[in-house]
């Protein structure tokens, strides 16, 4: 894994995620050390976000590194007509490791082509969001003592949601079933249905989510994303199409966690926030003892 970008989930073996599931429990035992000292993390954040690129500086703080990069493009070179290309240059030559967000869907692999040093997916567009899924890999784990042969209900955007994306593929190497709840206009694309055809793994496509959720024993929940409409009045159609209330989880199972990668909008109600049950906030804590792991792993120093 040592020098390896991570642009797609799929470029981790189910080894190395084990390897850095396991990492980050480690991680989490003991939190501050000093194996960053003298490197420095690039943090090219080309779109909004909180907790990926706060649990990203949290890590890299706890682990004693240094961090540079910007927050929003409008205050980098970009604005004057810069390319990708030599933005990424330019900042490969000051890094030992580059984080980056940008809204393009490819420009992750883009940037990693052109870097000599590894490249850190922080999501692309619609299409993936690997460190996320390493995270939610490990709040599953954590959950549920096991990441195999689980029901995972997948429910809102999942046409448009990269953590969805990134999430089917990763847990397809542990043989889950899926069950996918979304309208019409935001269900799973082809190519991942596809996909999980060609590795024998079953799922299930739905409209609805009460009756059903009995069954799970992870429910991802996801927002419907307001910035991948071109259209506001399909946006307007869809937004509020599910909303999971406390009083739904009445007849779930005992093991049963809600995750979501947040933000959160209003689809899940605030009332769910005190069951048990509700795991998204201890998910997004995750995030720092799983892009720990993922740093040091990348970097050669676990
Ligand atoms: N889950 C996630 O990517 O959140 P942010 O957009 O706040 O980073």
């Amino acid at each position: 894994m040592k020098g390896k970008s991570l642009v797609s989930i799929s470029d981790f073996s189910k080894e190395e995620i084990l390897g850095i599931v396991k990492l980050a429990a480690d991680f989490e035992a003991n939190p501050n050390q000093p194996l960053l000292k003298g490197k420095v993390v690039a943090s090219l954040f080309f779109e909004p976000s909180t907790r990926t690129r706060l649990s990203f500086e949290t890590a890299i703080n706890r682990l004693s590194g240094s961090v540079v990069g910007f927050t929003d493009s409008s205050s980098s070179s970009t604005t004057k007509g810069e390319t990708l290309k030599d933005t990424i240059k330019m900042v490969s030559n000051y890094s030992d490791l580059i984080v980056m967000r940008h809204p393009l869907e490819g420009s992750a692999r883009y940037a990693s082509e052109q870097s000599d040093v590894p490249v850190i997916n922080a999501g692309d567009g619609a299409n993936q969001h690997p460190t996320q899924t390493l995270l939610d890999l490990y709040s599953i784990y954590k959950t549920q003592g096991t990441l195999e042969n689980l029901n995972i209900f997948l429910v809102g955007d999942l046409k448009y949601g990269r953590t969805v994306h990134s999430l089917l593929m990763a847990m397809s190497l542990f043989n889950p079933i899926f069950n996918f709840i979304s309208p019409d206009e935001l269900k799973m694309p082809d190519e991942y249905k596809l996909f999980l055809d060609s590795k024998g793994i079953r799922y299930f496509e739905h409209s609805e989510f009460t009756d059903i959720i009995s069954e799970a024993d992870i429910l991802y929940m996801t927002r419907v994303q307001r910035e991948r409409f071109s259209d506001p009045i399909e946006y307007e159609k869809v937004k509020n199409v599910y909303v999971l209330r406390n009083s739904m989880l009445d007849n779930t199972k005992d093991n049963l966690r809600i995750l979501h990668p947040l933000p959160r909008v209003n689809e899940i109600h605030t009332d769910v926030d005190d069951n048990p049950k509700a795991y998204y906030f201890t998910q997004a804590e995750n995030g720092v003892y799983t892009r720990m792991a993922i740093m040091a792993s990348i970097l050669g120093l676990k």
